[in-house]
């Protein structure tokens, strides 16, 4: 069966897609990656992505308009054939222009338990806060930043001493568990968006409550 071609938005580190590129290394995964493209030149996960031999390419946003920068980018989607996109860690707002054409095939990862702490410093947020849980989530997204329907979610608990360093990399572990994982189902076509909600064919749910502290 062919594999579904998956395009790779990154801004950074590229941790999340490293995680993704060896979910795809093994054949009998249903997905590809077939285009890796950074909004910034000095990216470190364009190296990564290098090395396992995927193409690489470099749209920057500066000194344009979004609406030219957004077409640049769906461009290169398109001529790389892609059809779903991994947002992973890609640090610009997409407007409704680039992302109403792709809504169900545009996917982001964000490291709390949406709808929960939205937006940046997400780990300080949780901490002064006070939950007992936060975690990741993997969604559908939607122009508005942080929200769409909701894939997969991974509960990590907050121990005491957490700095959000400490936090960040448990999250980190959970986030590069999960978003191969939503890739998996989408590509095998268990996802169904419907309304806010999404439904998984054969999903089963965690059976008992997770308690932290203990
Ligand atoms: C991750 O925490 C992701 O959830 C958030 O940005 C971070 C990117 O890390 N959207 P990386 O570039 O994947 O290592």
């Amino acid at each position: 069966m062919a594999r579904l071609k998956v395009g790779v938005l990154i801004s950074g580190r590229g941790s999340n897609m490293g995680a993704l590129l060896e979910a795809c290394a093994n054949p009998a995964f249903p997905a590809e990656i077939v285009t890796v493209i950074s909004n910034k030149a000095d990216a470190a996960g364009l190296a990564t992505a290098h090395a396992a031999g995927v193409p690489t390419a470099i749209v920057d946003h500066r000194n344009r308009s979004r609406e030219d920068f957004e077409a640049e980018l769906n461009a290169a989607l398109k001529s790389a054939g892609v059809e779903l996109i991994c947002l992973a860690g890609f640090m610009r707002l997409l407007t409704a222009g680039f992302v109403t054409p792709w809504y169900g095939r545009l996917i982001n990862i964000h490291p709390s338990l949406l709808p929960a702490f939205q937006g940046i410093n997400v780990h300080a947020r949780a901490l002064a806060a006070g939950v007992r849980f936060t975690g990741c989530t993997v969604h559908f997204v939607r122009p508005e930043m942080d929200d769409g329907p909701i894939i997969i979610q991974a509960a990590v608990p907050v121990a005491p001493g957490d700095t959000p360093e400490t936090l960040a990399a448990r999250i980190l572990v959970a986030e590069h568990r999960i978003y191969p994982q939503a890739l998996r189902w989408i590509a095998e076509a268990r996802v169904q968006i419907d309304g806010n909600i999404v439904h998984l064919a054969g999903a089963r749910a965690v059976e008992e409550a997770v308690i932290n502290p203990q």
